[in-house]
């Protein structure tokens, strides 16, 4: 059987750290599957663009991002393409939207994910944007076309849970979802805790890789919000954007607050939730106060949960502990692998 062939958009941290578990589990694969995954095309604005049927080198093309922050002259199909004409003309069976999230409308990456169905391309999106802006009309043409979407690393990188009520909870009706969903929050209260302030947090948070170059995105509640509305629009139907969630973030929360809640056997967490109602999805992003003895309070430093309430399987809780970009290589890596069993049957 022939290759599943990819075209990657975007080659940062998580392509990057995706390209290197490829090459790790290649041989596995094609005992597996009898046969393998090809990286055919792949696109980022300052590194340049390749596209390659034969297989891209992937131990080079690493070695030369990281090297010299580009691909180098000598590389086999090294061409000059925009990220649309990559996706229009590379030779591969499926595209993965690894370029950043932009929050506000979820875009360019709706218009990637679009053109790949278009041209007849399964899509894996580690982007959240997409699934929280435009999930609906995306998922509608996938099915119209027979295409596989799927975009396991968007809440929570690799840790399932849409596999987990895909695979595993049939027949569940999900009437609620909840967690600490971005946990730089958790790292920032922590820090304020401790007595530091906020520039120095902030500041040092950027340097260790936590806190993005908008910190925005963490402390005003975005990034949470956008993850919550993407579980809700999968897990319940939601139809949703980010601008419906009531949000909140924990820019007001102060040292002094975090030690009163203290005093009174609390923790103060951004908490995510979202329920049906009978006005219909309520969705909310909110800095509030946990027991500490609930198991909310023990969620800290880079660590984040989801719960998910069911109506056979009651309430069940899911734990990240302490991810690196190898729990978001590993998102994108099992939503490979889904593309190989889909094509099996
Ligand atoms: N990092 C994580 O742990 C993590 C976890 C879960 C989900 N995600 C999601 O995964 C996606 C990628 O994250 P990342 O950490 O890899 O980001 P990143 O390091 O900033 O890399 C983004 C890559 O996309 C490229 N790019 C930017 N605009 C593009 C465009 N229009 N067309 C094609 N490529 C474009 C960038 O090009 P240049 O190389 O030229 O800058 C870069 O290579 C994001 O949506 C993020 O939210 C990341």
């Amino acid at each position: 059987m022939e290759d599943l062939k990819l075209a990657l958009l975007g080659f940062g941290n998580a392509a990057q750290a995706f390209a290197e578990m490829l090459m790790e589990k290649e041989e596995e694969i094609r005992q597996v599957y009898g046969r393998g995954v090809r990286v055919t095309a792949i696109t980022a604005p300052s590194k340049g663009t390749i596209l390659d049927s034969q297989g891209i080198d992937l131990k080079k093309v690493l070695a030369d991002a990281r090297s010299a922050g580009r691909f180098a002259e000598d590389t086999a199909g090294l061409c000059t393409r925009n990220t649309l004409q990559v996706i229009e003309q590379a030779d591969c069976d499926a595209v993965c939207e690894l370029t950043p999230l932009y929050i506000e409308d979820g875009q360019p990456a709706i218009d990637h994910i679009r053109r790949a169905f278009q041209c007849g391309k399964h899509v894996v999106s580690a982007n959240k944007g997409p699934i929280a802006w435009a999930y609906d009309e995306l998922k509608q043409e996938a099915e119209e076309k027979g295409l596989m979407f799927f975009y396991e690393t968007t809440v929570m990188d690799g840790t399932p849970v849409f596999n987990l009520v895909e695979k595993t909870l049939k027949f569940c009706r999900v009437t609620e979802v909840s967690g600490i969903l971005n946990s730089t929050t958790n790292y920032i209260l922590e820090e304020l805790a401790a007595g530091k302030e906020y520039g120095e947090i902030l500041e040092a948070g950027k340097k260790l890789g936590f806190i993005e170059a908008d910190p925005a995105m963490d402390i005003d509640g975005f990034d949470a919000a956008a993850k919550v509305t993407a579980l809700l629009n999968v897990l319940m139907n939601a139809g949703i954007t980010p601008a419906d969630v009531d949000r909140t973030g924990i820019g007001d929360i102060t040292a002094e607050d975090i030690r009163k809640a203290a005093e009174r056997g609390k923790v103060i967490k951004l908490l995510c939730e979202g329920r049906r109602t009978e006005n219909g999805i309520a969705a909310r992003v909110k800095p509030v106060e946990v027991d500490q003895s609930d198991m909310l309070a023990s969620i800290d430093s880079t660590t984040s949960v989801v719960s998910i309430t069911t109506d056979l399987m009651g309430k069940l809780s899911v734990i990240e502990h302490q991810p690196d970009l190898r729990q978001t290589a590993y998102g994108i890596f099992g939503d490979v692998i889904r593309l190989l069993d889909g094509q099996q049957r």
